[in-house]
């Protein structure tokens, strides 16, 4: 009798064990496929580059959506409140990482959650925005990676192309953080060096035709820094700006594809791959983003558009070319 009640308790020890050994192994099944939610500003050349080199380091590390991994992308197409409704969906579906493309996208990740850890994928300013207390040490659940811009070496760029530039203009959009911020740092250097800057604000894209139509009376050359809404107009800002004869000089690679006439700058791709390797490195318990310094990507790539210039009438001196074909790009 003593052996029947010690073998029915064993039984039942043992059901029990395996009802919870196997519940609790499914459960960490499910845990096992990450969600990471991808919330992009806008679309234009730039921010997409930046998605498809985390898409593509996702993989490289091994990651197949849908199988091992949830991407889910959300493209807010510039709206405030798309932006805060895709947040909100974000930490309801309870992601793992969170990335925002754009400072726009940050922001909003950060009003929604202050747990779950987002990856800046391209803020150039991240303490200077208030986003975080320290670019080395971020302490929260902030980091990521900044596309701040050489702008010294862009105006010497600009200067090797058109030595006798005295008149400049810069176009930025007046609510955009990272273009206010490069904005005023190219006029300062450029006003150090003697130029003559005149500043023009937009507040949209539809601004752009007659900003750029008034701007392009008074100046031989017009800068712009990596700026949301003006990547987005590149292609009509360039091109208005061109039927007065003035070349427009982009912080950002992608925005000379779009018409720009030359920049030395980051390439946005690999913003992306590092975003994406930060997201991995978290994913995989490797790091915690408040420990995590942000990345400053050092390396900018010449990048020269033959074809703007000749319709512009300008010829890239030698030297230039020469570095472009050795280390960068020309687009003919
Ligand atoms: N720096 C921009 C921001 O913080 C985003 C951005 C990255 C961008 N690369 C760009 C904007 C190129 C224009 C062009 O919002």
């Amino acid at each position: 009798m003593k052996r029947l009640y010690g073998t029915i308790i064993f039984l039942f020890a043992f059901l029990i064990f395996a009802f919870f050994y196997t519940g609790h192994n499914e459960t960490v099944a499910k845990n096992k496929i990450p969600k990471v939610g991808v919330l992009q500003l806008m679309s234009h050349p730039a921010l997409d580059q930046i998605n498809k080199g985390l898409d593509d380091t996702l993989k490289k590390h091994g990651y197949i959506n849908g199988k091992n991994i949830k991407i889910e992308f959300q493209n807010a197409q510039g709206d405030q409140s798309n932006l805060r409704t895709i947040s909100k969906q974000f930490v309801q579906d309870n992601v793992d990482v969170a990335v925002g493309i754009a400072t726009p996208s940050v922001q909003s990740l950060k009003n929604a959650t202050s747990t779950i850890p987002i990856v800046m994928g391209a803020v150039t300013d991240p303490k200077g925005f208030g986003i975080i207390p320290s670019n080395t040490k971020p302490g929260g659940n902030i980091t990521g990676v900044s596309d701040q811009a050489p702008l010294d070496s862009q105006l010497k760029l600009i200067k090797e192309i058109m030595p006798d530039l005295k008149n400049i203009g810069i176009i930025y959009t007046s609510s955009d953080m990272s273009a206010t911020t490069e904005m005023k740092k190219m006029k300062k250097i450029a006003t150090k060096q003697g130029m003559n800057v005149s500043v023009s604000s937009i507040s949209n894209v539809n601004d752009l035709d007659q900003v750029s139509t008034s701007l392009s009376q008074k100046v031989q050359a017009i800068f712009v820094p990596t700026d949301n809404t003006v990547a987005s107009g590149m292609k009509l800002l360039s091109s208005i700006a061109a039927k007065r004869g003035v070349p427009v000089f982009p912080a950002a690679t992608t925005m000379v594809s779009d018409g720009g006439l030359a920049t030395y700058g980051l390439s946005q791709y690999e913003l992306g791959e590092q975003t994406g390797e930060d997201v991995v490195k978290i994913l995989r318990g490797k790091g915690k983003p408040a420990t995590m310094p942000v990345t400053f990507i050092k390396k900018g790539h010449l990048i020269l558009n033959e074809k703007q210039a000749q319709k512009l009438n300008i010829t890239f001196p030698e030297s230039v070319i020469k570095r472009a074909q050795k280390e960068g790009k020309i687009i003919k």
